[in-house]
This record gives structure tokens, C-alpha cells and sequence, in this order.
């Protein structure tokens, strides 16, 4: 059997379905190039029937991506199984991944077929998926529950179609790390080569990285994953976690290993964050902000002592590098250029530019520019989407509620507009006065501030989440050492967001 366990990555599938983590093509593809980066293997990159916009952005990467495999979710029929098809057509690297529910729970309520039925769907879907590719993978979805007999019974009649990976996900995150290394361990004895088998598993009872890597020592060889561990409910089974486990405890998993180069890791972190507006928690394992941080006094002492008193990883083993360089407004091209290099971006001489007159405005406001904060800027610069509406100039004006005020001006094809409106406090008003102005009237969901860095002075990252007619809940970002002017500046790039996908 193999020693390398293939990280099969679902963040831009799986993750995207976490509450307002909806993502638009650009950011997507960014996401995938930086998973390439990462060295994931497989990328799941959408679920290509579910709308147009999910079609464009797994065709966008599957066009884009060099090395990594792309691949596209397709439920067991040949409506979805076409699109993923086409989607994947242009992909240098290809797979199908198509599943059908194998408990007898959701084959008798949600499915409403006998299990011969599901077991003829699952053959006809996998020989048509093989039409289109020679990498197909199947998963019997809540496999979790589902007998282990009926399990072998549509394995077996998968694998004669023609599946080379069987995935068996524990759908509803029921089960616990031994009984999902025994129910692993009976199917690669049955499957006896023939299959990779896959795991996939969601976090309902914080199980998730456990359960995986129990899977992995049963003789799992692909395990799927998210970054952060996003995905539907309490999420997927955090990439980074099962990573860094199978490398900090090789003593006992030698010689299984990733290819992941870790020190990607807080990179692709951060990215995801930023995009998604959903930060780890603070104590989260590895790329949490406190993952690394020693607060009592007798750790702190220890950790001066000798770092592994406290430690089993190193920070810099995950990319995060002490702050030594700040930079501020006498800093030059050379000095951020520089900057950029040690943060492992690649920016075009356009983009670099761009970003570096971003960055000279910034370092007019604020003393001094951390790290986190170029983070900010360049993400920016790597996710471009047109700018219907720009932010020119905004003034609010009363913190008083019974009257608050606020006028802007933005440019629209080259025109200026300006409008007003009073609110019932200084967002409202700034919101109301965008809508008029733009003349669409979006539903705020959920609003965020974040200082990105320290100090009085710290730029403000505005994450919302907007629902305009007709469309999902689009996500805009914002970005200002004032918060008011980030706060139209993030609803502004919701609505850009929103008229894109239109
Ligand atoms: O959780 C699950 O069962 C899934 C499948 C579609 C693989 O996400
Ligand atoms: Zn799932």
C-alpha cells in the first residue's frame, strides 16, 4: 500500500456550503491557485450543476490550474455528471466525484429507493462519469450509517464501473475514532487494492481531525479536508490539523506523509479568512491567533528556557515569520518588494505597483505597516473584479442617532453621482445613502469590523454580507484606517460582487 496520503482539498465545495462563506469566481480561483501552491492534490473545485456561477468557476480553474488535479461534484445523475464533464474539459489534471446516499435512512426518507435502486444510480452514474473522464470517484454519502454489508455490495459494483476512489464520508460527524477505524479497516480488506479508499469527515462532536486520522492508520489513503475546517454545520476535518499531526507525531505515523508544504499553511489560512469573512476561533489548533501564544508566566518562563518546554511546532513550520521588518512611510519599493518576497507573493510589475501605492497611502495614516496588514493589501490586488461603483469621497456627519447623515460620491463609468441620506446611526445612513446613489436596495445580513493589525491607528477590515434581489447572500470587503469609510468601502464591493455574477 502507499505511504503518501492524497489531500484531497474541498474547501471551494464542502467549505462553501458554511453559512455566508459563498464565494465569487475571482476569489475562487485565487483560493485554488494559492491550494497549488499549498501542494494539495486534489481540489474539489465546485459543484459545477448547482448554477452557472458554480459552472464558471470550476471551468475558470480547471483552465488555470498546472499541476493539481481539479475536480468537480456531480450527485448521481446525468444532468449533474455532464456538467461536471464539461466543466472539467479544458483541466490538464481531471476527476469526477459523484455520490449517492447508502444509509437506510436517507435511501428510505430522502431518497425514496430500495437499495438495489440506489446500487443500479450509483453504476450508471460512475459508467457515464467514465465517459467524461478516467478518474472517477464515488461516495456513499453517510456511509457513517450505512450497513457494511450493503457498503461491500455497492463498492463492488463502483468499482466494476469503473471508480478509482471509493469515499466514505461520515456525513453527520456520528462516529467516533475506533468505530470508523473498524468500518475503514473491513473495507480496505475488501476492497484489497482494487480502490483508493477516501475519508471524509464532518465535526459534529469536534471528531473530525480524530476520526481522519484513525481512517488514515485503518489504511485510509485520501483524506478530504477544508482550510480552517469550514464546511456545512460545525465543518470538515481541518486540512491543517491532520497535516501537521501526521508531521509533529511521525514517531508514530512514519512512514505515511503529505505532500504539503507547510509553510503555506497560515498563508492559506489567512486567505480564506479574509475572503470568507470567517475567522478560526482564537484557540483554534495550529492557525488560531493564540495557536502560538504563551500567556502564563511559568510558560513563558519555560519557553525562554528551552522552546519545547511548551512547544511541539514551531510557528515559522506553518509560515508564520517573526515581524522583524515593519515598514512604514519611508520604507521604498525596494524595502516592500522585499516584504512581499518573505510572505511568498509573486505580483506582477502591474500589481505590484498598484499594490505599492496602496501601501504608501496607508503608511501616510499609520506609523507602522505589519505584516498582516500587506496581507490585507495584496489580497486585494490578486482578486480583482470590476469596479462598477468606486468609492470617491464620503462624509458622515452625528453620532447622535436621531441624526445621522451621510454623503457620498462615487464614480460609475467614468461619471460622478452623489447622493444623501439619514440613517438610524452612521452605517445606516452610509448604507441608505450607497442605495440611493446606486439605486438598488440591498438587505444587510451580517456586518464585521477587525482591526488587522495593533495600535490606535490599525487599518479596519469591514467584512458584509448583503442579500440583493434575486441572488444570494454576496460577501464585500473593505479596507481603511477609518471604519466608516471601510464600511461603504466593503458594501460597495458587494454590490461589484453582486453585479458581476449577475
Ligand atoms: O458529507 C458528505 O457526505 C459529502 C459528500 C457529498 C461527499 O459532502
Ligand atoms: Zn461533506
Amino acid at each position: 500500500m502507499n505511504d503518501k496520503i492524497i489531500i484531497f482539498d474541498t474547501t471551494l465545495r464542502d467549505g462553501e456550503q458554511s453559512p455566508g462563506a459563498s464565494m465569487n469566481t475571482a476569489e475562487k480561483l485565487r483560493v485554488a491557485m494559492q491550494l497549488e501552491r499549498l501542494g494539495v492534490d486534489v481540489i474539489e473545485a465546485g459543484f459545477a450543476a448547482a448554477s452557472p456561477g458554480d459552472f464558471e468557476a470550476v471551468s475558470q480553474i480547471a483552465k488555470q490550474a498546472s499541476t493539481i488535479k481539479v475536480c468537480s461534484l456531480s450527485r448521481a445523475t446525468q444532468n449533474d455528471i455532464k456538467a461536471a464533464g464539461e466543466a472539467l474539459v479544458h483541466a490538464k489534471n481531471r476527476r469526477i466525484h459523484t455520490f449517492i446516499a447508502t444509509s437506510p435512512i436517507h435511501m428510505e426518507y430522502k431518497l425514496k429507493m430500495t437499495p438495489n435502486e440506489v446500487i443500479k444510480r450509483a453504476v450508471e452514474a460512475v459508467e457515464y462519469a467514465r465517459t467524461f473522464c478516467d478518474d472517477v470517484e464515488f461516495s456513499c454519502e453517510d456511509a457513517g450509517r450505512s450497513d457494511i454489508s450493503f457498503l461491500k455490495e455497492i463498492t463492488d459494483a463502483v468499482i466494476a464501473a469503473g471508480a478509482s476512489t471509493i469515499n466514505l464520508p461520515d456525513t453527520v460527524g456520528y462516529r467516533l475514532p475506533h468505530e470508523l477505524s473498524q468500518m475503514i479497516a473491513t473495507m480496505v480488506e475488501f476492497v484489497n487494492n482494487r480502490a483508493i479508499i477516501s475519508v471524509h469527515n464532518h465535526n459534529d462532536l469536534g471528531l473530525a481531525t480524530a476520526n481522519s486520522l484513525a481512517c488514515i492508520q485503518a489504511g485510509a489513503r485520501q483524506v478530504e479536508c477544508t482550510i480552517n475546517g469550514i464546511g456545512e454545520r460545525a465543518g470538515n476535518a481541518a486540512l491543517e490539523e491532520i497535516v501537521m499531526a501526521l508531521k509533529t507525531r511521525a514517531d508514530i505515523f512514519a512512514p505515511l506523509h503529505t505532500g504539503i508544504i507547510t509553510k503555506e499553511i497560515y498563508p492559506t489560512s489567512r486567505l480564506i479568512a479574509s475572503i470568507t469573512g470567517i475567522e478560526p476561533q482564537p484557540n483554534k489548533a495550529i492557525v488560531g491567533k493564540n495557536a502560538f501564544a504563551h500567556e502564563s508566566g511559568i510558560h513563558q518562563d519555560g519557553m525562554l528556557k528551552h522552546r519545547q518546554t511548551y512547544e511541539i511546532i514551531s510557528a515559522a513550520d506553518i509560515g508564520i515569520e517573526a515581524d522583524t521588518l515593519v515598514l512604514g512611510k519611508h520604507s521604498g519599493r525596494h524595502a516592500f518588494k522585499d516584504k512581499l518576497a518573505r510572505l511568498g507573493y509573486e505580483l506582477s510589475e502591474e500589481a505590484l505597483n498598484e499594490a505599492f501605492d496602496k501601501f504608501k497611502l496607508l503608511a501616510d495614516k499609520k506609523k507602522e505597516v505589519f505584516d498582516d496588514d500587506i496581507r490585507e493589501i495584496v489580497a486585494n490586488e490578486f482578486i480583482k473584479i470590476d469596479e462598477v461603483y468606486e468609492l470617491v469621497s464620503l462624509s458622515a456627519a452625528g453620532s447622535n442617532k436621531a441624526h445621522t447623515s451621510a454623503a457620498i460620491t462615487i464614480k460609475n463609468e467614468g461619471e460622478l453621482k452623489s447622493d444623501a441620506s439619514l440613517g438610524n446611526g452612521v452605517m445606516d445612513a452610509i448604507f441608505k445613502a450607497i442605495d440611493r446613489s446606486t439605486g438598488t436596495k440591498g438587505v444587510l445580513k451580517d456586518y464585521q469590523v477587525r482591526a488587522v493589525s495593533s495600535g490606535k491607528d490599525a487599518m479596519a477590515k469591514v467584512t458584509v454580507k448583503v442579500k440583493f434581489e434575486g441572488a444570494k447572500t454576496v460577501t464585500g470587503h473593505g479596507l481603511d484606517v477609518d471604519t466608516a469609510t471601510a464600511s461603504a468601502k466593503a458594501y460597495l464591493n458587494a454590490l461589484n460582487s453582486y453585479l458581476c455574477k449577475a
